[in-house]
């Protein structure tokens, strides 16, 4: 059987590190990883070329413009990079027939809800990130209704800038951290969510017909819980002391509440969905304290 052709852009972030960490372990797909150099999204002339050289079968979006407190100075790059670029990937995955999986996020929501949020609920964001990832989706979506629309919420891993990265170079520190206990979501390990889309595309490549789904590890804590548990897994004994988002001076403005209901994924993919506490120990597994 021949192998499965998959293209990963943006493939030295974060969640694209994530996806190499899980492909290095599979067989039976040929993937070709592509960072902004290879394959740049706000480029159609990059992408035709990108897709016609190497005919993936399915596109894994890892591309973005991630940084919510410059985005809303730099409003102009982040529509263009994760707006309208996602648009155009959008059309053409489709005039080629590839699958196309993609990333957004739980800022899309302004946070008033009290439960969590499903796909159905409406959108409202709050910050020029949250309002690019918006245009995205529905562009994606009106070029390519079969796309695979995939919302996270506070992406973490052992790579590249993110919230257990910075605790954890706080705790080597060994001074009082203050974090702040009035936003509400759940942490998604990168790794976790990279394997659950590899197995869920092993089963069926077409990913139930696409559209948005809700991607979260079970259960909701704020970011101190979230540093709660970084500390009792790296067993550090520094000073954690909850505060809130009135205290730290931030150009973006962050939803209150925004976790994601993550039933239609577990349902549409077959998988089960692990807590937030396991997916935090599973990173943290192999780190000398
Ligand atoms: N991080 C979170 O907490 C979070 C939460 C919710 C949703 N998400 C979504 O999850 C996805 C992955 O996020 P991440 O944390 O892995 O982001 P990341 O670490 O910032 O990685 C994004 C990658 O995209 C590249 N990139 C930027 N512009 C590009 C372009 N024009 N063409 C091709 N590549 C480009 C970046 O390269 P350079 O570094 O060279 O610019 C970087 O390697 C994104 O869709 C993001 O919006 C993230």
């Amino acid at each position: 059987m021949s192998e499965m052709r998959i293209l990963v852009t943006g493939s030295d972030g974060q969640l694209g590190k994530a996806f190499r960490e899980v492909f290095a372990n599979e067989k039976g797909f040929e993937v070709h990883f592509a960072t902004k150099a290879i394959f740049d999204i706000t480029s159609e002339a990059s992408m035709q070329a990108g897709i016609s050289d190497f005919k993936p079968q399915v596109v894994i979006n890892c591309a973005a413009y991630t940084n919510v407190e410059l985005a809303e100075t730099e409003s102009g790059i982040a529509n263009n990079v994760n707006g309208h670029a996602v648009g155009k990937l959008a059309e053409i995955c489709n005039s080629n027939s590839v699958v196309l999986v993609h990333f957004s996020t739980d800022y899309v929501f302004d946070g008033a809800q009290t439960k969590p949020y499903s796909e159905d609920a409406p959108t409202a964001p709050m910050n020029a990130y949250g309002k690019s990832k918006l245009l995205g989706e529905e562009l994606a979506l009106n070029a390519y209704p079969a796309a695979l629309i995939v919302r996270i919420s506070w992406l973490f891993s052992l790579h590249g800038k993110n919230f257990l990265n910075t605790m954890r170079k706080l705790f080597e520190q060994g001074t009082e951290v203050k974090v702040v206990d009035d936003q509400l979501a759940s942490p998604t390990f990168a790794f976790a969510l990279a394997n659950d889309i590899v197995n869920w595309m092993k089963r069926d490549v077409t990913f139930g017909g696409g559209g948005l789904v809700h991607y979260s590890h079970n259960g909701i804590t704020s970011w101190f819980g979230f540093a709660q548990e970084i500390r009792k897994c790296l067993e550090s004994d520094v000073v954690l002391t909850a505060t809130t988002s009135d205290n730290f001076k931030s150009a973006a403005t962050r939803p209150k509440f925004s976790k994601l209901e993550n039933r239609r994924f577990q349902k549409a993919s077959g998988l089960q969905m692990i807590s937030w506490q396991e997916s935090v120990r599973h990173c943290l597994k192999n780190i000398s304290r």
